[in-house]
């Protein structure tokens, strides 16, 4: 049965841009038209949203605020002009302009909540968006690069790193993954990457002019910016592109003048919140029914550890001190 909606609720509040949030009640606001609420069910901490909770990320919202970007829940009230038969509807969904998911209810456009198929747990269906839809487009963007054969990516080990060298290996694009350490380099060998190196090798720049150059990698994808990202473009043949999608060294992006000027490189960002809007619906929902497919041999992203909302400073330490080897989740109890 279904859980009557209570005026308030336990969220992680953040009042200041500071990375600290602190567990408060906190409203629950009823739907406007067009918006859901979402109960719940499991919710990652993400880069981005550790990134957010320090101000750092690409918007802020008015403080106080709950974080959050992405979960998995049951819709139990919807507003005006939502189908009423989506309550009780399993979703895995985005936080809108509003509060965020980390709290017991998020209040959400209906368009951003996608229906889940029974047979995927509350788990991952609350990792099925931002990583599997951002692994989509960067693989499109390679097989649409014309003049490269190979991809080079930078944070191998991450979640999305992985789903990057399941997809390209589906599609016959050969990976060099770049890590910064040896775990790291066993843990991916393991999964079947043929090129894994270790950035703080001693031999990693040659290796990795060699490889590019034989492979004929020319895209690059980047999670990690500062001067790892002039190093590797410099490192690949001419003409080569860097895409810089994540910013985890925290530091600017330095690009040589002569690679630019001289060696006809290319510098490029990329933001999922910039490219969805630019995906018919019709190709969106798809692209959702066939990440839910194969969820099982290409989308699946393993979880290394869980906490209660009540421990949200805990997970989040602990996110902070280990980000590879598994995503962090929150995980909420299930309604007897
Ligand atoms: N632009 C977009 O739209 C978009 C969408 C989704 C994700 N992203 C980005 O994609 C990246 C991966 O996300 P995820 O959720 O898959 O991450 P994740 O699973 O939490 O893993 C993070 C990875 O980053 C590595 N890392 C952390 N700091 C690093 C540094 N300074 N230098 C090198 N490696 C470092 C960690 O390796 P260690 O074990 O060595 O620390 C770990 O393997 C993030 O940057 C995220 O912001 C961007």
């Amino acid at each position: 049965m279904l859980p009557s909606l209570p005026t308030t609720m336990r969220a992680a509040v953040l009042h200041s841009y500071n990375g600290v949030v602190t567990i408060e009640d906190r409203e629950i606001i009823p739907p406007r038209a067009g918006d859901v609420i979402v109960k719940i069910a499991a919710s990652p901490l993400n880069p981005s949203d550790v990134m957010f909770t320090y101000g750092m990320y690409g918007f802020r919202k008015p403080l106080p605020t709950v974080p959050g970007f992405e979960a998995s829940g049951v819709i139990v009230a919807v507003g005006e002009g939502v189908d009423a038969s989506r309550i009780g509807q399993r979703v895995a969904c985005f936080a809108g302009n509003d509060d965020g998911a980390w709290a017991e209810y998020m209040r959400i456009p209906a368009t951003n909540a996608y229906p889940v198929l029974d047979s995927i747990s509350d788990e991952q269906a609350s990792m099925l968006l931002v990583n599997p839809l951002t692994a989509r487009a960067l693989i499109e963007i390679a097989q649409n690069a014309s003049g490269s054969s190979a991809i080079v990516q930078t944070a191998a080990a991450s979640a999305l790193g992985k789903m990057i060298i399941r997809l390209a290996a589906e599609q016959g694009i050969p990976t060099i993954n770049i890590v910064r350490r040896a775990e790291s380099v066993d843990e991916l060998t393991a999964l079947g990457a043929a090129h894994v190196l270790d950035s703080s090798s001693a031999d990693f720049e040659h290796t990795l002019r060699e490889l590019a150059a034989k492979l004929n990698a020319r895209v690059a994808f980047d999670a990690v910016g500062g001067d790892l990202s002039g190093r590797i473009l410099h490192l690949m043949p001419r003409n080569s592109r860097i895409i810089v999608y994540g910013g985890l060294s925290l530091q600017p992006v330095t690009i040589s003048l002569d690679d630019l000027i001289f060696r006809g490189k290319h510098v490029e960002g990329f933001w999922l919140s910039t490219w969805l809007p630019t995906i018919a619906p019709p190709r969106l929902l798809s692209i959702w029914q066939e990440e839910q497919a194969h969820i099982g041999d290409t989308y699946k992203t393993d979880v290394r550890a869980r906490y209660g909302l009540e421990d949200i400073g805990r997970a989040l330490a602990d996110y902070s001190g280990q980000m590879s080897g598994g995503k962090v989740l929150l995980t909420f109890m299930p309604e007897d």
